[in-house]
């Protein structure tokens, strides 16, 4: 609300990427809306969704961005990234391309992000694990620790990790 934005002590702006369909937008209204939706659109151009948060003694507003993991319903690039502290770096567990995917990804956010931004890899879809995993979890330790990463795999069907992954992105960031 209005009073707590007066308060607020800090607006960290943190984006979301990734192929499309890895579970970003889900992610996002999980984390922000406690929402999760089987049949998702993708997203076309960019949204935005923010959730107020106290860490230790100090509010923060945390503004998440999300866009298209489709490069023809992307927004303009830089300004997507311009100004952003964190970054969540999706793939899916349950796709290997995905994964195969991050290095272009990484490449971009090396380009366009800031070098002090905070990046936490996640690996969505573990409530799949069991029948349809492509990515073993060392794949995605192993990526994380070669590039500095954080990491985690989460379920945003199942809320398993997600306030986790987030948190971890804004805790690191001050
Ligand atoms: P783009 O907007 O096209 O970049 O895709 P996105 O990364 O935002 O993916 P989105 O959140 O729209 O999810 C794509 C599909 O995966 C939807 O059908 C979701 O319901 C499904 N999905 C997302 N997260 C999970 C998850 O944790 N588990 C399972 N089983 N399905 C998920
Ligand atoms: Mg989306």
């Amino acid at each position: 609300d209005d009073s707590f934005d007066e308060e607020c002590d800090y607006l960290f702006k943190s984006v979301l990427i990734g192929d499309s369909a890895v579970g970003k937008s889900n992610l996002l209204s999980r984390f922000a809306r406690d929402q999760f939706q089987l049949d998702s659109k993708p997203t076309i151009g960019v949204e935005f969704a923010y959730r107020n948060i106290r860490v230790g003694d100090k509010l923060i507003k945390a503004q998440i961005w999300d866009t298209a993991g489709q490069e023809r319903f992307r927004a303009i690039t830089s300004s997507y990234y311009r100004g952003a502290l964190g970054a969540l770096l999706v793939y899916d567990i349950t796709r290997r391309t995905t994964f195969e995917n991050l290095r272009k990804w990484l490449h971009e956010l090396r380009e366009y992000g800031s070098s002090d931004m905070v990046i936490v890899l996640v690996g969505n879809k573990s409530d799949l694990s069991n029948s349809s995993r492509q990515v073993n979890i060392e794949d995605g330790q192993s990526l994380a620790q070669l590039e500095g990463l954080s990491f985690l795999e989460t379920s945003a069907m199942e809320n398993l990790n997600v306030e986790e992954a987030f948190l971890q992105m804004i805790n690191k960031i001050h």
